[in-house]
C-alpha cells in the first residue's frame, strides 16, 4: 500500500468550502512530531514557541533561524506523512525580500518544512508575494504576533474596538491578496475573527480565536501541560497533565535507585559460571560482594 501522502494546501482550500475543520498543533522534535502524526493531526507547526515551551526563554524573540532549521528538521523525521509549517523567527524576513527567501529556502531545504509561517499584515504583503511567487506555500500570522510583543504592550486581545477590526481585516485580505494559503488568528475577539473567516477564500486557523475559524491550532505543551510550571490559559483546553506523570515516574525512578529496589532481577544480565570462575577462580554461589570488592 502507498503511505499517505500529506496533506495539501488545495486541499485546505476545499477543506473550508465543505466545512471540515483543519486541526494543527505545534510540535518541535521526533518524539513529539511522530505522535502527532500517529494521532492523526492534519498539520504540524513547528513554531517560535519553541522559545517559550523548549529553549527556556520567556518570549520568542531569541529563536533563530538555526535553531528552526535544527527543530524542523527532527519533525520531519518523525512526521513524514503530515504537511509541516515552520515559523520564521524574529527579524528574520525585514531585511529585505533577498533575506527572507534566504531564510525560507534553510527551512525547506534543511529543515524540510513544507511551507512557512510569517508574522504580519499588509506590512509584510511583498515578503508574501515574493515567496508565494517563488513557489514557497505561506501561512499568515495576524492578532497577537508574539514576536512584536514589546510593541503591541503584552499578549493582549486584538479586535476589541472598531478600528482594530478593520485593521485586523485589512491585514487580512492583504494576506491572501498576496498569495497566503492560510491565516493564524491569534487571540482575536470571537465576532472579528468569524467576520474574516467568512470574508476569505482561504482557511484560518485560530488560537484564542473562537469558535467560527475554518481551524485550531494550540502548542503542544499547553495540550499535554507539559511543563512544571503550567499558567492556565482562557483559550486552551489541556487534554492530558504529562508534566505531573513525568514529575512522579522520574521520582519514583530515584527513589527506587536510592532503595536499590531498581535495577531487580528482571533488568540484569547474567553470565555463566565459567565466566566468573575465570575472572574470580570462583564460581558466582561461592563469591561474595566483599571478595569481590577486596580484588
Ligand atoms: O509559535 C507558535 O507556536 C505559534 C502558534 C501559537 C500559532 O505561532
Amino acid at each position: 500500500m502507498a503511505a499517505a501522502q500529506p496533506l495539501n494546501i488545495v486541499k485546505m482550500k476545499k477543506m473550508k468550502q465543505d466545512g471540515i475543520p483543519l486541526s494543527m498543533i505545534t510540535a518541535y522534535d521526533y518524539p513529539s512530531a511522530r505522535l502527532a502524526e500517529e494521532a492523526a493531526v492534519d498539520i504540524i507547526l513547528v513554531g517560535d514557541s519553541l522559545g517559550n515551551v523548549v529553549l527556556g526563554y520567556d518570549s520568542t524573540i531569541p529563536v533563530t533561524l538555526d535553531d528552526m532549521v535544527y527543530h524542523t528538521r527532527a519533525v520531519a523525521r518523525g512526521a513524514e506523512h503530515t504537511f509541516i509549517v515552520a515559523d520564521m523567527p524574529f527579524m528574520t524576513y525585514h531585511s529585505g525580500i533577498t533575506e527572507a527567501l534566504q531564510g525560507i529556502r534553510r527551512l525547506m531545504q534543511e529543515g524540510h518544512a513544507h511551507a512557512v509561517k510569517l508574522e504580519g499584515g499588509a506590512e509584510i504583503a511583498d515578503t508574501v508575494r515574493a515567496a508565494v511567487k517563488a513557489g514557497v506555500p505561506v501561512l499568515g500570522h495576524i492578532g497577537l504576533t508574539p514576536q512584536s510583543v514589546n510593541q503591541i504592550g503584552g499578549y493582549r486581545i486584538q479586535g476589541k474596538d472598531a478600528a482594530d477590526a478593520e485593521r485586523l481585516m485589512r491585514d487580512a485580505k492583504a494576506l491572501e491578496e498576496a498569495g497566503a494559503f492560510g491565516i493564524v488568528l491569534e487571540l482575536v475577539t470571537e465576532e472579528v475573527a468569524a467576520a474574516i473567516t467568512s470574508e476569505l477564500k482561504i482557511p484560518t486557523i485560530g488560537i484564542g480565536a473562537g469558535r467560527d475559524c475554518d481551524g485550531q491550532v494550540l502548542v503542544y505543551h499547553d495540550v499535554l501541560k507539559y511543563t512544571s510550571d503550567y499558567m492556565p490559559k482562557r483559550f486552551v483546553k489541556t487534554y492530558g497533565d504529562i508534566g505531573e506523570q513525568i514529575k512522579q515516574s522520574i521520582g519514583q525512578y530515584v527513589d527506587e535507585v536510592k532503595k536499590r529496589s531498581f535495577p531487580s532481577k528482571e533488568h540484569v544480565f547474567t553470565a555463566d559460571d565459567s565466566v566468573i570462575q575465570a575472572l574470580y577462580g570462583k564460581v558466582a554461589s561461592e563469591k561474595t560482594p566483599e571478595k569481590v570488592t577486596s580484588k
